[in-house]
């Protein structure tokens, strides 16, 4: 293992279920010792984080405090400094400034230090603060891989002029594709409701924005686009289902990244020869594939597309420190189900306090 410095016990966050985020014991300080990177490791010292509905979906699933199972460290979007790496690792040297989203079978990055494979890792754009850069890399490889590896689309403009449709514009994976889209050459079609969204969206580059709390298909039609090529589902996979069967075109496609809560009717899609796709941006650090280094590119490219003004930093709220206060500040907004962008986290000055009691159980059990 390459290392600069020694480096002392570290701080981190633990969540704990069962306890709405307005409950200051949601969340708590904790003492961990320092992890150790295995061969393909990087060790990175945690200047911002991001939150994403994955961290209060898997916050609302976990035990309570009270019921004598250890604590998770949630959090899996963040921009850091490397401080040590694995003997094996390639790409990465200490000092190196990068961004990730990880692998949601490890422990998260609400942490001061955490491990990320070097595969999954990329250096991030020079031009952004590490808060700014710390809202892109989840959402970012999540539009990414939706638009461009699940739909097939061209990144690089060879579909210009085919029609996508985007429900959810203006969160956090919606302004992500958005701008990846427009850059591509397809005229986009993006969903907001309120006024502040829609003028998100079109600053983020939508070519039309259309109100998701009224009916879809007569703002299509006068629009002039009754149909489209393509759609990406950034929202609720069953209420969308049936107008997303009526809006695709014949021999379309469909991409969603929000799991079913009822079964599907895949004969919607029959008639039309409709091909439908999952995106689930973990699938690949989760289940190890041999082409999660993919996801190492992804970010290397989008770091290069921030770096030419190609793609902004959809960093919208800024909290600081990365405190329990603060994570539960942002678990509550965006429980809310109306943010715009991201909310980031950022710095650790202040951050502490007594939390022994919780480190043995934490240790025990990491994630
Ligand atoms: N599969 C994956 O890999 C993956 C990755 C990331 C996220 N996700 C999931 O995808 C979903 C979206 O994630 P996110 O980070 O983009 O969420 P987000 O930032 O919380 O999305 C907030 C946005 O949702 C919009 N919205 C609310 N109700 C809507 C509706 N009925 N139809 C369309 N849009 C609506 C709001 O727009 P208005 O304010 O204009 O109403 C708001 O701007 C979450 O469920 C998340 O867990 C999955």
């Amino acid at each position: 293992m390459e290392s600069n410095d020694p480096r002392p016990p570290m701080k981190a966050i633990a969540a704990y279920g069962g306890l709405p985020s307005r409950d200051p014991a949601a969340f708590a300080v904790v003492d961990l010792p320092d992890p150790v990177p295995s061969p393909h490791d990087l060790l990175v010292r945690v200047e911002a984080v991001a939150v994403n509905p994955v961290d209060t979906k898997v916050r609302s699933g976990l035990p309570g405090p009270g019921a004598g199972a250890p604590p998770r460290l949630l959090g899996w979007d963040a921009a850091g400094v490397v401080e040590a790496t694995g003997d094996a690792v390639e790409r990465f040297v200490p000092g190196d400034r990068v961004w990730f989203a990880g692998d949601i079978s490890r422990p998260g990055c609400n942490a001061e230090r955490v491990l990320v494979e070097e595969a999954i890792c990329g250096h991030r754009p020079a031009n952004l603060s590490a808060a700014e850069a710390a809202a892109l890399p989840l959402t970012g490889l999540t539009a990414w891989e939706a638009l461009f590896e699940r739909l097939g689309l061209d990144p690089e403009g060879a579909d210009a002029g085919r029609s996508l449709l985007i429900l959810g514009g203006a969160g956090g994976v919606g302004s992500m594709a958005i701008q990846l889209a427009r850059r591509a050459g397809l005229v986009v079609i993006a969903t907001a409701s309120r006024p502040e969204s829609r003028a998100w969206c079109e600053r983020l580059g939508a070519s039309h924005v259309v109100d998701h709390s009224q009916p879809l298909a007569p703002q299509l039609a006068a629009l002039g686009l009754p149909e489209v090529d393509t759609i990406a589902n950034f929202s609720d996979t069953d209420a969308y289902w049936p107008v997303m069967a009526e809006l695709i075109r014949p021999q379309g496609a469909i991409v969603a990244i929000v799991g079913n809560r009822a079964p599907l009717d895949l004969n919607l899609l029959k008639a039309k020869s409709v091909s439908f796709h999952w995106e689930f941006m973990f699938t690949r650090p989760q289940f190890h594939t041999p082409d999660r280094g993919r996801q190492g590119e992804i970010l290397e490219r989008l770091a290069q597309l921030v770096e030419a003004g190609e793609i902004q930093s959809t960093a919208a709220t800024r909290l600081e420190p990365i405190s329990p206060e603060n994570l539960a500040r942002a678990h509550a907004l965006l429980e809310g189900g109306r943010t715009l962008g991201k909310i980031v986290l950022a710095g650790w000055e202040g951050v502490g306090g007594p939390a022994a009691a919780h480190a043995a159980e934490l240790m025990a059990n990491p994630t």
